[in-house]
């Protein structure tokens, strides 16, 4: 399967009421962190797309804002970051787009900006997000079990990492 173009470019200001858009709808915010489980005022909104971040690009495909992507927690002392990706637009679940996203996120994170070890982390029933991590190679380090509470029952949270030497090597292949 050939995954859909994309380019990833700086978030905009007309990004946030999508972004609104793409939170508010259940099927996208369910697996994300337990401050998206209930409805996001504007500037909360607006603090997730614009506000402070190390790493952090829109996803945009055919000219439109699909969702976004990056590298946070930054930790110079270890070279490590933490992943995320949030794409809004369901239309372009399922076509490879996430997984070819977070191999150029992984890129750009090794090799531009020098990093040593990328981390992750999913819950155990988003079997999107598991697929396109183990694609990539990140590697599971660990479980917390019954982590956090979603569709009436406690859900695993699984973390992953990825080093550089392990990305140039082929890992991500
Ligand atoms: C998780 C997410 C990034 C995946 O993006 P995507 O573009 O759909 O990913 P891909 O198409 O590259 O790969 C997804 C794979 O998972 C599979 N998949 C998705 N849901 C599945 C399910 N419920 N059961 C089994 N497989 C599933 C898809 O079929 C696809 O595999 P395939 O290529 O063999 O068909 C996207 O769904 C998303 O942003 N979701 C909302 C926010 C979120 O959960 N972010 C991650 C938080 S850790």
């Amino acid at each position: 399967m050939t995954a859909p173009a994309f380019v990833l470019r700086a978030p905009r200001a007309d990004d946030v009421l999508a972004y609104c858009g793409f939170l508010a709808d259940p099927d996208v915010h369910v697996w994300l962190e337990d401050r998206c489980q209930r409805p996001l005022s504007l500037p909360e909104v607006q603090a997730f797309v614009l506000g402070p971040a190390w790493c952090r690009w829109a996803i945009e495909c055919d000219g439109a804002f699909v969702g976004l992507t990056g590298l946070e927690d930054y930790d110079a002392t270890r070279a490590t970051a933490r992943f995320f990706i949030v794409i809004g637009d369901r239309t372009r679940w399922n076509l490879g787009l996430g997984e070819a996203v977070i191999r150029r996120v992984l890129e750009h994170g090794f090799n531009g900006l020098g990093l040593r070890k990328i981390v992750s982390d999913f819950m155990a029933p988003n079997h999107g997000s598991r697929l396109i991590h183990q694609r990539a190679g990140f590697l599971v380090e660990g479980c917390a079990r019954q982590d956090s509470w979603r569709q009436g029952q406690w859900v695993d949270r699984i973390y992953v990492a990825m080093f550089k030497d392990q990305f140039d090597a082929g890992g991500a292949s």
